[in-house]
């Protein structure tokens, strides 16, 4: 994996963008058990915006792996093998992992009609949770360790 000086602005762009519309989908998934139903009686208008979102985070997730393997990414701080930094990395990898897996089970329920709405709402909710520790390490960089980790996700170099 090629080692950047930073992130580049559509990196920070997909980043953000990503962020707003996992938090959206996530949202609107609250009560699709029910919309299922209703779909299942014909009734599709109030599910549409929980798919939308859930496939605008899909397709955008793809693009930002694809630009992530091709353009490379910062070494998180810390000394390279280190602990925290094997952690950050891992956690960074569940993370593109549950972002792909999230809307492909939501997919496979809505469009094969497969039996996995219960797991997909409970990986939703377990991204949610690991993207919540994320964010508060994001945050202790940032105003513990000072090292300004935040403005690596803010301004493009
Ligand atoms: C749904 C919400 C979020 C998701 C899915 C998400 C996902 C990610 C991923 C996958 C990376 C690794 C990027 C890479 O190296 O390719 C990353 C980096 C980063 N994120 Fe988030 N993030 C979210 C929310 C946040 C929030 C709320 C903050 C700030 C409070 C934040 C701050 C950062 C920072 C500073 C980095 C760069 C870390 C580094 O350079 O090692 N993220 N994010
Ligand atoms: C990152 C993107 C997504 C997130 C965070 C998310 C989140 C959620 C949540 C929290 C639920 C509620 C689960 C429950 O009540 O137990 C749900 C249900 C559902 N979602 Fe998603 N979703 C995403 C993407 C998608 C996509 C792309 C589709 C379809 C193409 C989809 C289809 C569904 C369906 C059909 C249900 C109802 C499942 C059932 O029968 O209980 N979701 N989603």
């Amino acid at each position: 994996m090629k080692t950047t000086t930073g992130y580049s602005g559509l990196q920070i762009a997909l980043h953000w963008i990503i962020a707003v519309l996992i938090l959206v989908a996530w949202l609107s998934g609250e009560g699709a058990e029910e919309a299922m139903e209703a779909v299942e009686d014909g009734g599709v208008a109030g599910f549409v915006p929980h798919v939308a979102f859930g496939l605008a985070i899909l397709t955008l997730v793809i693009v930002r792996i694809v630009v992530r393997l091709s353009r490379g990414a910062p070494a998180a701080p810390g000394a390279p093998g280190s602990v925290s930094v094997m952690a950050a990395d891992w956690g960074h990898r569940l993370i593109y992992l549950l972002m792909v897996a999230v809307p492909l089970g939501g997919a496979s329920v809505f469009f094969l009609g497969l039996d996995v709405g219960e797991v997909h709402g409970l990986a939703a909710n377990l991204l949610m949770l690991v993207v919540l520790g994320h964010a508060l390490m994001a945050l202790y960089h940032q105003y513990v360790l000072k090292d300004g980790l935040l403005r690596r996700m803010m301004k493009a170099e």
